[in-house]
C-alpha cells in the first residue's frame, strides 16, 4: 500500500460523520420513486419483508466488504483492487466505469428535481401537474440542461471542498433535515381522506394497508421469485455498492471505527427512509388516484405526485415545496458520492489534486449529461433492450451500469474477497483493534456462496433469461 498516500489522506472525523455520508450516499432517487413503487407492485408488506431479510444478509456482506476494502487500503476505487491483488488491478477499472455511466444521468435527473422545486416555489404547482407536462419539459431544447448545469455546479462544488469541508459538513446538515421532511410528510399522508366524483371515499390509512399487509392473492414460486430479484436489484442500487462509491467513503474511515456497526446504522438509515418514502408516496397517491394510480412506475413522482399535490388544494403547494426539497437533498447527497467515487481514484491513481481531478471529471459529467438530456430531443430513437423495455440515451446508461456492470463488478469482487483471497481479508480488517467479528459465519456464507449465485441471478435477469 502507498503508505505516505495513506497518511496524508483525508479522513471522516469520526464514525458519525462517516455514516451520515455514506448514508446521504444511499438514501437517493431510488428510495423515493423506485421503492414505493416496487413495494406496491410486489404485494406490499411481502416485499417489505424481503427486502428487510436481504439487507441483513446480502446487503450486510457486499457492504461491509466494500467499505472494508477502502479502509484497508487506504484507496478509492480504482487503485483499492490491485493493492489487494496486484494481478486483480483491472477490476478498478470496471469500478470507475460505473460511476462514470451513472453520474451524468444521475445529474440530469437531479435536474428535473429542481425544475419541480422550481416550479412549486414560484407556484406553478399546478401546471406541474398538467398532462404532458414533464415530457414537455424533458424534451426542451434549454431547460433539460440549465437544470442539470445548476445540479451539476453544487455537486462539483462540494467534491471540490473536499472529504470534511464538503461531503461531511453538508451531510450532517441535509441528512437531519431530509429524515424531518419525510416523517412529516408521511405522517400527513396516512391521515388523508378524498371523496372522488363517483362519491367513493378513500383514506390514507386504507393506503397504509395496502402498503403493510402482505398481499398472498396469487402468488406462485415463479412470482415469488419475480419479488425477490426486484427487492435484490433494489437493495443493491439503494445501498451504493458495486458502484465504487463505498471503496471511496470506506477509504477515508478512520481505523477505530467498528464496520459492522457503521454498516448496520447505514443500513437502518437506508432502509428507514426508504418504507417511510412508500409512506409518503402510498397512501397519498391510493387516497387521491385510486390503486391503479400505483402501477404508474417510475412516473410517479413526476406524474402522479404533483397531481396529488393539486389535488389537496393550498397544503398541497407546501407539501409540493417540501418533497422536492427533500428530494433534492436526497439526490445531491447520492449525486457527490457518485462523483467523489471517480475524483478519490483519479487522485489516487494519477496523484492529481483535488481541484485538477474534480475539474477533469466534472467537465466530463457534465458534457456527458447534456449528451443523454438531448436523448430526449435531437438524439431521441427508440431501442429496445435485451430484458424487453424500449429505451432512450438515459435508459440504456442505467440499464448498462445497473443491470450489467454492477452485478459483474459484485460478482467479481465476490470471488476475489471469498475465494482468491478468502473472507479471512476481510475479517482482519472488522477485528483491527481487538474487535470481534460475531457475525463472521454469515459473512462467509454470503460472500462465498449465496451473493454469487443471487448476484448471477441478477444478471441473467437483465437479459430476459431469468424470472
Ligand atoms: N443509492 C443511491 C440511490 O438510491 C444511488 O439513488
Amino acid at each position: 500500500m502507498d503508505q505516505k498516500n495513506s497518511q496524508s489522506r483525508n479522513t471522516f472525523s469520526g464514525s458519525i460523520g462517516f455514516i451520515l455520508a455514506a448514508a446521504g450516499s444511499a438514501v437517493g432517487l431510488g428510495n423515493i420513486w423506485r421503492f414505493p413503487y416496487l413495494a406496491a407492485k410486489n404485494g406490499g408488506g411481502l416485499f417489505l419483508l424481503i427486502y428487510i431479510i436481504l439487507a441483513l444478509t446480502f446487503g450486510f456482506a457486499l457492504l461491509l466488504t466494500e467499505i472494508a476494502i477502502g479502509r484497508k487500503t487506504g484507496q478509492g476505487p480504482l487503485t483499492a483492487y490491485g493493492v489487494l491483488k496486484p494481478s486483480w488491478k483491472w477490476l478498478g477499472v470496471i469500478a470507475t466505469i460505473i460511476p462514470a455511466i451513472i453520474l451524468p444521468y444521475y445529474s440530469l435527473i437531479g435536474g428535473w428535481v429542481l425544475k419541480y422545486f422550481a416550479a412549486f416555489v414560484s407556484g406553478n404547482g399546478g401546471a406541474a401537474a398538467e398532462d404532458g407536462y414533464f415530457t414537455g419539459f424533458i424534451t426542451g431544447d434549454w431547460q433539460p440542461i440549465v437544470f442539470h448545469t445548476i445540479f451539476f455546479l453544487a455537486t462539483a462544488f462540494i467534491i471540490y471542498l473536499g472529504v470534511n469541508n464538503g461531503i461531511e459538513k453538508l451531510s450532517k446538515v441535509l441528512m437531519p433535515i431530509l429524515v424531518i421532511l419525510v416523517v412529516v410528510i408521511a405522517v400527513y399522508s396516512c391521515t388523508l381522506r378524498y371523496t372522488d366524483a363517483d362519491g367513493v371515499t378513500r383514506t390514507g390509512l386504507q393506503g397504509m394497508a395496502i402498503y403493510f399487509i402482505p398481499d398472498f392473492t396469487g402468488l406462485t414460486f415463479g412470482k415469488l421469485l419475480g419479488i425477490i430479484m426486484d427487492a435484490m436489484g433494489q437493495l443493491f442500487y439503494s445501498l451504493s455498492v458495486a458502484m465504487g462509491i463505498m471503496i471511496a467513503y470506506g477509504s477515508y474511515l478512520k481505523k477505530d471505527a467498528n464496520l459492522p456497526g457503521c454498516v448496520n446504522q447505514i443500513e437502518i438509515f437506508d432502509t428507514g427512509i426508504a418504507l417511510l418514502a412508500g409512506l409518503m408516496i402510498v397512501p397519498a397517491v391510493y387516497t387521491f388516484m385510486g390503486r391503479d394510480a400505483m402501477s404508474g412506475g417510475p412516473g410517479l413522482m413526476f406524474i402522479s405526485l404533483p397531481k396529488v399535490f393539486r389535488s389537496m388544494g393550498g397544503i398541497g403547494s407546501i407539501l409540493g415545496i417540501a418533497f422536492f426539497l427533500m428530494v433534492i437533498f436526497a439526490a445531491l447527497t447520492s449525486c457527490m458520492s457518485i462523483l467523489e467515487a471517480i475524483v478519490s481514484g483519479l487522485i489516487d491513481r494519477f496523484h492529481w489534486s483535488r481541484k485538477k481531478a474534480t475539474i477533469i471529471a466534472s467537465l466530463y459529467g457534465w458534457l456527458v449529461g447534456i449528451f443523454v438530456a438531448l436523448g430526449y430531443n435531437v438524439l431521441y430513437f427508440e431501442y429496445t433492450l435485451p430484458n424487453g423495455a424500449v429505451a432512450q440515451i438515459l435508459d440504456i446508461f442505467d440499464y448498462v451500469s445497473n443491470n450489467v456492470l454492477m452485478p459483474v463488478l459484485a460478482i467479481l469482487t465476490c470471488i476475489l474477497i471469498g475465494w482468491v483471497l478468502g473472507p479471512k481479508t476481510i475479517r482482519e480488517e472488522v477485528e483491527h483493534g481487538n474487535r470481534y467479528f460475531s457475525r463472521y459465519g454469515l459473512y462467509v456464507l454470503m460472500i462465498c456462496v449465496v451473493c454469487p449465485i443471487l448476484l448471477v441471478m441478477v444478471f441473467l435477469k437483465a437479459f430476459g433469461l431469468f424470472a
